[in-house]
């Protein structure tokens, strides 16, 4: 089946074809980045204004390359996510389907970012599996015994993984979005060491990650008293520091559930398991198969929503003309 994937939750339009789960015949992004960068994070309104007009650029592409004709279905983003982008993505979906004769399905953004897993690599995942899903929105553990049988294990109690990046390279006045920047200056770093603490919840698989944010922007209150200002050596040095807090917290808590449910593949996703320590620690810890799709399928995309369709078996139900969005959708809703 080839299936039409529209992704417009946040503040990346994306749009893919994909045929029969694997075969990825077109992926397009138009990311809004440079536009929020100004404001130090993402504006709502000017997100959705601003998916109308490159949702619409991306669909007239497909059109000019003559590839309308081979979409079978289409799937959107229902939630979460912020309303209005949803609201844009859905509209064109519904539209299209409409137009093309095909049936529309709504998917979860967050087992979308899971099912990224299965476009590069279907052979090599086998049930159960352990999903960590940690991007800027959600810092999540799952099992999955099937595609649609998900158990929540653990999750974040306060901020996500990829949210605390943010802002912590916003304190130090570091470009938007912080992930991708502080991964990039930990590897300059010359001490390489941890000093910030490492939180760990008792008795539970769930994260937390304000504790540390708020460490950190007073151990670099602390620094920028003591020195006057950062450098960029001094920055290196925290962003490693910082870094390898939230990845350790990750690893530990990824462990203990391996460990309890003794799953036969680990699946890494979300905008966050683009970062490089992250991928290199547990695959060099894993006992087991790890699979982390390439970075463009990691950070949101139109891909992973076909390929959810895809692999849920989304279109065995009714054509969804009348969708509405789910902001606060849950990953086992
Ligand atoms: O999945 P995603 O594109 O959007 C959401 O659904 O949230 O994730 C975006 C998040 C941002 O917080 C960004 O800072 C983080 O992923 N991110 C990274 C890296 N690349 C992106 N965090 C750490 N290291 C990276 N290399
Ligand atoms: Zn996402």
């Amino acid at each position: 089946m080839v299936i039409l994937g529209i992704e417009s939750s946040c503040d990346d339009s994306g749009i893919a074809i994909l045929e029969d789960g694997k075969n990825l015949l077109h992926n397009k992004i138009y990311s809004q980045t440079d536009i929020h960068a100004s404001f130090g994070g993402i504006v709502p309104e000017v997100a959705a204004r601003q998916h109308v007009s490159s949702l619409g650029d991306l669909i007239q592409e497909i059109k000019d390359l003559n590839m309308l004709n081979v979409i079978q279905g289409v799937a959107v983003t229902k939630g979460p996510g912020l309303a209005g982008s949803l609201l844009v993505g859905i509209n064109y979906a519904k539209s299209l389907a409409y137009a093309l004769n095909v049936p529309v399905r709504g998917i979860n953004h967050l087992t979308g970012h899971i099912h990224a897993a299965w476009i590069e690599n279907q052979e090599e995942i086998e049930f159960p599996v352990i999903a960590l899903l940690v991007s800027g929105g959600h810092s999540e553990l799952v099992l999955m015994k099937s595609h649609k049988e998900k158990i929540l294990l653990g999750q974040t109690r306060d901020d996500a993984a990829g949210e605390v990046f943010d802002k912590v390279a916003r304190f130090m006045d570091l470009e938007y979005p912080g992930g991708p920047v502080i991964d990039k200056r930990s590897q300059l770093s010359k001490s390489k060491i941890r000093t910030l603490p490492v939180t760990n919840i008792k008795d539970s698989l769930d994260y937390s990650f304000s504790g540390l944010k708020t460490s950190t922007i007073k151990y670099i209150s602390k620094i920028i008293e003591q020195n006057g200002q950062l450098d960029d050596n001094l920055i290196n040095d925290i962003c490693y520091n910082f870094q390898d807090a939230v990845v350790e917290q990750l690893v530990i808590k990824l462990k203990i559930a391996v460990e309890e449910y003794k799953p036969k593949s680990i699946i890494v996703c979300g905008g966050v398991a683009a970062n490089s320590h992250l991928r290199a620690r547990i695959k060099n810890e894993s006992a087991i198969p790890v699979i982390i799709p390439s970075p463009k399928l990691c950070t949101d995309n139109g891909a992973m929503i076909a390929a959810a369709a895809f692999y849920e078996n989304a279109f065995s139900k009714e054509s969804e003309l009348d969708l509405d969005v789910f902001p606060s959708l849950k990953m086992t809703d």
